[in-house]
């Protein structure tokens, strides 16, 4: 009670601040990391500790060693974050976390660091979906960029085409039926024998193949805007395992370009067609593909064609990092939603849900504004 009293006090100082500064924190999968925000666009300080190494060895990130490793390291990153940001704890305005979507286990570090922070220091507690800060990247990179505008959001876990039609208000337009985008990157990397995490080192060695050596597919989904990537991965998998049965010499290259450019083809002609039919000319990426040097360069070239404005999150925001949610926790608190210390991770959340109709959320509260 005495908590809630003495951020609901913090809240009404906030109105009158001019600066208002965020630490965030984001441990949703393999990154733990932590940053200092300021009023949602600008980095002050931003930490990224990569468990790459620890996962590496098993192709895939394993869940456990996740959380584990979250352990040692969030709260470091987090003391780096505020040291670097020449700030003392008590002159931050507010605590963010990532609460969902990701793995059960490495979200419960985040939230659990963040609300001890919150309690500690009397400080708001903002939650943040993750995916809403990979779209929210893009304030950090572009200054200008204001909604509404389309997004194509792309990261291991996830692959929708949506409207940013205001701060924190999103329309779904398309959606993955199965595999995200990411993910399909990495299978296809690991039957070519690439090391985990396999999409950056496919990407890399599509440079040098020809996009146009291996037929791939198409598929097919019922949503003009939705995607389909499991069924290209099996034919691109049959495809590498004929050549393997027949002996024959398989050139890695030549695969990697032509699966890259299938992806990356679906992936811009639907965003651009559901642009042009919702007559929207401001287009922004997000997510860890969103790195992707095709993607990247497919829809410049698209996009300067048609006269549109395209927006890509600079590389060292792609990835997973707590820059974004820092940037996404900004407009949260400007919309009055903060959390109180009931928070719990939510491993399946939705971006499109309502935040207060999602029952699993009963601790997200409304301030008096
Ligand atoms: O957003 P992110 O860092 O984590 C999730 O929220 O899922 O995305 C990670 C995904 C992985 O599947 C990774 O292989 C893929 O993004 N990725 C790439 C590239 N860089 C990262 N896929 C294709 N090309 C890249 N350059
Ligand atoms: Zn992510």
């Amino acid at each position: 009670m005495r908590y809630l009293e003495a951020v609901q006090c913090k809240i009404k100082e906030l109105k009158n601040k001019d600066r208002i500064r965020i630490l965030a924190i984001e441990t949703s999968c393999d990154e733990s990391a932590a940053a200092v925000i300021e009023n949602g666009r600008k980095i002050i300080s931003s930490c990224v500790y990569s468990q790459i190494d620890l996962h590496a060895l098993y192709g895939g990130v394993v869940p456990e060693i996740a959380s584990r490793s979250h352990i040692q390291k969030t709260d470091l990153m987090v003391e780096e974050a505020v040291r670097n940001s020449g700030m003392r704890f008590a002159d931050l305005d507010a605590v963010a976390v990532t609460y969902g979507p990701g793995l059960v286990g490495s979200l419960l570090t985040g939230v659990s660091c963040a609300k001890a922070l919150a309690y500690m220091l009397d400080l708001p507690l903002i939650p943040v979906n993750h995916i809403e800060g990979h779209i929210c990247s893009n304030y950090l990179t572009w200054p200008e960029l204001e909604p509404p505008f389309l997004c194509l959001v792309v990261s291991g876990g996830h692959s929708h085409i949506l409207s940013v039609d205001d701060y924190g208000k999103y329309t779904l337009i398309g959606r993955t039926q199965d595999d995200a985008a990411g993910e399909a990157f990495d299978k296809a990397a690991r039957v070519l024998d690439l090391p985990y995490p396999g999409g950056p080192r496919l990407d890399e060695l599509a440079e040098t193949g020809d996009p146009h050596a291996i037929q791939l597919p198409k598929p097919h989904t019922d949503g003009k805007y939705d995607f389909s990537f499991s069924g290209l991965k099996t034919a691109f998998i049959n495809a590498v395992h004929q050549r393997k049965q027949k002996n024959e010499a398989i050139n890695k290259a030549d695969f990697a370009a032509s699966f890259r450019e299938t992806v990356v083809s679906i992936l811009s002609e639907k965003t651009c067609e559901a642009a042009g039919e919702k007559n929207i000319t401001k287009i922004a990426v997000a997510g860890g593909v969103s790195a992707n040097k095709r993607l990247r360069n497919t829809l410049h070239e698209v996009c300067r064609k048609r006269g549109w404005k395209l927006y890509v999150p600079s590389l060292s925001l792609c990835g997973d990092n707590a820059a974004m949610i820092g940037s996404a926790a900004y407009y949260r608190l400007r919309s009055g939603t903060i959390a109180d210390l009931t928070l719990n991770a939510v491993p399946s959340l939705s971006l499109f849900d309502n935040m207060l109709d999602n029952a699993e959320n009963q601790s997200i509260i409304l301030p008096v504004k």
